[in-house]
């Protein structure tokens, strides 16, 4: 793992910019792993800059790691939305190149599936961007006793639901089940960029680099992928 560590949040967002930025510079038709939350907003913005600087998103095609289930694509807190207004609005990706799994699919188990074989159709993630729950989660793969492998729908733990409660006005509110990638999709990207930032991360991102592999702590299977790079604030290194 490479870790580049960065003074605040506000390089950590243009570094890993600059990657991802690099990425699609050499490969124009990149196949990127898309994620939502706080922490990529910054990086989202950077990107956005890039792109009316010349970076060229024509030929990128992207896939998100997750949706809520039970949330229409045009709902404020839907990931969809939140992709649309982050990213996808302000640069020149073709709509129809852009997937999230369809969190209002009639059936999420066939959902699932279709989701996972639409990855495999494209030949697969080139680079995947992931953030980290504090519970360890990647994408909503919550700690549990086993590592679950493909895109699947994932009950939400009462930590994540708490979490995810600051976008809703309460959290009865919040989606209790997510559609997400799952480990071994994750894994199979070819690169993996990891973006962390904030004291608050700090124990889990420990735990995650210097700790066993455990399913209990999902993050800690990318000490198993041979490419990935840390991108990561003073704040969220301040426990290595
Ligand atoms: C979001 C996702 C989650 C988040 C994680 C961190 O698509 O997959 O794993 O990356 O919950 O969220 P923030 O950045 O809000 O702390």
């Amino acid at each position: 793992m490479r870790i580049i560590r960065t003074k605040d949040y506000a390089e950590a967002s243009a570094v890993a910019a600059e990657l991802m930025a690099a990425q699609i510079t050499l490969k124009p038709d990149s196949v990127i792993g898309l994620a939502t939350g706080s922490t990529p907003c910054g990086m989202y913005a950077n990107l956005v800059e890039k792109c009316k600087n010349g970076l060229d998103f024509s030929a990128v095609t992207t896939v998100n790691l997750d949706e809520y289930v039970g949330l229409p694509a045009e709902h404020e807190q839907s990931y969809r939305k939140f992709m649309n207004t982050n990213l996808f609005d302000h640069v020149n990706i073709k709509p129809e190149n852009t997937h999230l799994p369809n969190g209002m699919a009639e059936d999420p188990e066939a959902e699932c599936v279709r989701y996972e074989a639409l990855i495999n159709s494209l030949g697969g993630v080139d680079m995947q961007l992931l953030g980290i729950g504090h519970n360890g989660h990647i994408g909503f793969n919550e700690p549990s006793d086993r590592f679950v492998c493909d895109t699947n729908c994932i009950t939400l733990t009462a930590r994540t639901i708490e979490a995810n409660s600051r976008f809703f006005s309460s959290a009865d509110e919040v989606p209790k089940r997510a559609l997400s990638m799952g480990i071994r999709t994750i894994l199979r990207a070819k690169r993996i960029l990891l973006l962390i930032t904030g004291t608050d991360k700090a124990e889990i991102l420990k735990k995650a680099v210097y700790g066993p592999v455990t399913p209990e702590v999902p993050a800690s299977i990318l000490q198993m992928h041979p490419d990935v790079t840390l991108v990561a604030d003073a704040d969220a290194l301040s426990a290595l």
